[in-house]
């Protein structure tokens, strides 16, 4: 059976993926450095699986100790998790992400290369679409204008990844471009754990729900959207997780470079998902309106053919399943993983 390494596979997405590499018959490996995970989410995907996953903690940015991680296991493919997200730090902190998600991705290519594999899938954002495409978002557009450094780190690891795969005849690459991902397992075993104050919508409600926030602001009710509140393409982290396992079968079976939108197609707006999460779990959500938030676009969703025309996927989950799975993890790991 083929051996996937997952980088960056103790964070919120490469542990879902995980579940499902593993029940889908692949083997694991996940090489993290915990910066915004823990290695507690690992096993937890052990227990929930009851299979094994070889877990090292390992800077991918160090190429020498990468190496270490390729050389002791047979990789087949590369799921590349491993980056910085937080779009409002990446502002303030350039240097830091174009440093780790550029260098992640470069470390990761050497190593490929040295140790003769061929298959990586990216895990790139709609963020690349930017200010000027219009929505819903299809994958021939071209990469628009970021409005942060985070933007632009997947803009140019989707450069770079396609630049690689030119010189090599031999290499099959797969950026997959996330909308929003929410929710966590059905188990409630494994989902989200930000630190500090969430700076995404659905952690942050979750947070409210379960008493560590008082209220949630929602950015801005001025939008020129049908409750003025922004519209987001929400996809639960299984669907999500679920279209890894097809662009690993697909990076198998083709070379070259292919761009997939893993969304739902279906926009909700900020205040529509606030009161399906009131009605999936029969509680109450205070919160305010506030000021816009810089960079925010007012729509942002997939058209979601292509995935299913080329890998044959699509999402399956509804807003009520996103919505009832996050509190179920939620209200049963009030403080996260405890890291
Ligand atoms: P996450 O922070 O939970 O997971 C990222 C993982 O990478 C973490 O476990 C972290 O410790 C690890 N990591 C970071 N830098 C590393 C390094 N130098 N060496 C080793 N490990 C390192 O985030 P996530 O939500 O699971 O996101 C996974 C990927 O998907 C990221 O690249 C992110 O940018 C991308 N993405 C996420 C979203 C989203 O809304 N969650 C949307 C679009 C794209
Ligand atoms: N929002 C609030 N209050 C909050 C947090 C968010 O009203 O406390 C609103 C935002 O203004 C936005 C919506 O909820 O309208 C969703 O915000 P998120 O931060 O959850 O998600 P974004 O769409 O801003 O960001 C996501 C990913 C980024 C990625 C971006 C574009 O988190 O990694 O999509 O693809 F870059």
């Amino acid at each position: 059976m083929s051996t996937v390494l997952l980088a960056g596979g103790a964070g919120y997405i490469g542990s879902h993926t995980a579940v499902e590499l593993l029940e889908s018959g692949y083997d694991v490996v996940v090489a993290d450095n915990y910066s915004n995970s823990c290695p507690e989410s690992v096993r937890r995907v052990e227990k929930i699986t009851g299979k094994s996953v070889k877990l090292y903690e390992v800077d991918i940015k160090d190429a020498e100790a990468l190496e270490k991680v390729f050389s002791e296991n047979n990789i087949d493919a590369v799921i590349h998790f491993a980056g910085l997200k937080a779009v409002g730090e990446s502002v303030e902190k350039p240097v830091l992400y174009y440093r780790n998600n550029i260098d992640t991705t470069l470390s990761l290519l050497d190593c490929m290369k040295k140790f003769n594999v061929k298959n990586i899938i990216f895990s790139s954002s709609a963020t690349v679409y930017g200010e000027e495409n219009q929505v819903p978002y299809t994958e021939e557009m071209k990469r628009g204008t970021c409005t942060n450094p985070y933007g632009w780190t997947k803009v140019m690891m989707e450069q770079i990844l396609e630049d690689t795969a030119k010189a090599d005849a031999d290499m099959s690459v797969v950026l997959l471009r996330y909308f929003n991902p929410i929710g966590a397992h059905e188990s409630g075993m494994i989902g989200e754990d930000p630190q500090g104050i969430p700076n995404n919508l659905m952690p942050y409600v979750a947070q409210v729900a379960v008493g560590r926030r008082d209220h949630l602001t929602i950015f801005g009710d001025d939008y020129p959207t049908p409750d003025g509140t922004c519209r987001r393409d929400y996809i639960h982290v299984v669907d999500l997780a679920k279209g890894h396992v097809k662009a690993i079968d697909y990076v198998f079976k083709n070379k070259g470079v292919e761009v997939f939108n893993l969304g739902t197609g279906t926009p909700y707006s900020v205040t529509e998902i606030v009161t399906a999460f009131e009605n999936a779990n029969g509680i109450k959500i205070k919160y305010e309106y506030g000021q816009r938030r810089a960079g925010d676009l007012p729509e942002s969703y997939a058209n979601a053919d292509k995935a299913l025309k080329i890998l044959g996927w699509k999402t399956e989950k509804t807003l009520e399943d996103m919505c009832r799975d996050l509190w179920n993890w939620q209200k049963n790991n009030p403080n996260g993983y405890n890291r």
